[in-house]
């Protein structure tokens, strides 16, 4: 062989190797990719066979809760109010006989529409509270409240009534107070005084300008969500909250039978269906005139009691509203604020929380939503009352 020759073939056998060299490189590319994909595609196949199985287990608590209450003869039915077209007063409850629809009493339905309208806020966001629970310590009762500085001489006196009645019942107890701008001075105040822990949320986590506004309350449904793994019985109240100094204990009792108690004003009379806004309704596939005889519960004082019914179908399904856009607080609700009293209009005005947990209940438990109720001598509601307790603790010591 020339050596010519010789240089030939062997250029070509290294070009020949470089090349499969190369297509091998290539094809290790392509079939990583193709892994990746259908890894990709497999987990989310995964997640989706996930969703309807976690959702048939939220199920599974409901159909239990409802029968649990059953069972104890814990059911009470809501009463059918007048007529609209035979009452006289233009905004409380009444009974529409003209409405087309009713909510369904199927169980299967009624939490099968629940889970599937949250069902996009349950899996894309998620509390942005949720970290506050690794550093709580565990309670028997947990108290949670909130001001900004215009509530907190009124706060005072829901200290005073939870030092003086609620503290000497319970040695496993624990007070949150949520700061949303009190001055320099009344923190240090509530610091030295409150036997609480101060606490703050994250406002600027929350999706959108309107859910961010202190006015929509969102931060108290992902407050009460983010403690309520900590504790085995919650009591969200508002500032103007007092506890009586007799007959609380029955509270608790009345708590551990039912897991969640909640009310009604003693001092309006608001249908729900005037008081929530078209969007909401709209979000949760629900008539105005289907709920017409049914009044709007208060959420100042909200009491559940740590157990997977409320935890996970109860206030997951609130929280899924709060965090949602479209559904507590959407674009525009905050000039709906305002409810007329001397009007008779559905859906002309908005109460943000307080709306999202009755169409909640109701379409959990319709006319039995009135199981939650309980006897308000436990407590009593004192607007505007600005006892100086912190300034007396001062004098005392
Ligand atoms: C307080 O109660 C919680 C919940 O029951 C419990 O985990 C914790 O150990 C209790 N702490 C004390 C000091 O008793
Ligand atoms: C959101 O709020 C900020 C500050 O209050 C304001 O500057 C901004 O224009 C608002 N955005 C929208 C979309 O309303
Ligand atoms: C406290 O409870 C007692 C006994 O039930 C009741 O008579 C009283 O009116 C209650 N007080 C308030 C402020 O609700």
């Amino acid at each position: 062989m020339r050596p010519k020759q010789l240089f030939w073939i062997v250029k070509i056998l290294a070009i020949s190797f470089l090349m499969f060299m190369a297509l091998v490189f290539v094809y290790t590319k392509l079939y990583k990719v193709r892994m990746d994909v259908q890894e990709r595609s497999m987990r989310s196949r995964q997640e989706d066979t996930d969703l309807p199985r976690q959702e048939e287990l939220l199920s599974k608590l409901y159909y239990e809760k409802f029968a649990d209450l059953a069972e104890n003869h814990l059911l009470s039915k809501y009463p059918v109010h007048t007529a609209c077209k035979d009452e006289k007063r233009p905004a409380v409850p009444c009974y529409d006989t003209e409405c087309g629809t009713s909510l369904t009493h199927d169980l299967k339905l009624s939490i099968g529409s629940l889970l599937s309208v949250t069902r996009k806020s349950r899996t894309a966001f998620s509390n942005p509270h949720k970290d506050i629970t690794a550093q709580l310590e565990s309670s028997h009762l947990a108290i949670i409240t909130g001001a900004s500085a215009n509530h907190f001489a009124e706060s005072q006196g829901l200290i005073q009534s939870l030092h003086k009645n609620v503290f000497p019942k319970f040695n496993n107890i624990s007070l949150y107070y949520y700061d949303f701008g009190l001055d320099k001075g009344q923190l240090e105040q509530l610091m030295r005084h409150c036997r609480c822990k101060v606490l703050k949320f994250p406002v600027h986590l929350l999706p959108t300008n309107a859910t961010r506004n202190i006015k929509c309350f969102a931060w108290k449904v992902l407050i009460i969500e983010a403690h309520l793994t900590k504790t085995d019985m919650l009591i969200y109240a508002d500032t103007s909250v007092r506890f009586n100094s007799t007959k609380n204990e029955d509270l608790f009792t009345d708590l551990a039978n039912k897991g969640l108690l909640l009310s009604l004003s003693d001092r309006y009379v608001r249908p729900v269906a005037h008081n929530t806004a078209p969007s909401m309704f709209k979000y949760f596939n629900i008539q105005p005139c289907s709920v017409a005889n049914f009044q709007e519960l208060e959420a100042g004082f909200v009491a559940l009691l740590n157990q997977p019914f409320t935890r996970q179908v109860l206030v997951q399904t609130w929280a899924a509203c709060a965090m949602d856009p479209n559904c507590m607080c959407p674009e525009g609700s905050h000039d709906l604020q305002h409810c007329d009293g001397g009007l008779r209009k559905y859906a002309k005005c908005h109460r943000f929380d307080q709306s999202a947990l009755t169409l909640i209940t109701l379409q959990l438990f319709q006319d039995y939503y009135s199981s939650f109720f309980f006897d308000h001598s436990y407590y009593s509601v004192l607007r505007g009352d600005r006892p100086k307790y912190f300034e007396a603790l001062n004098k005392a010591v």
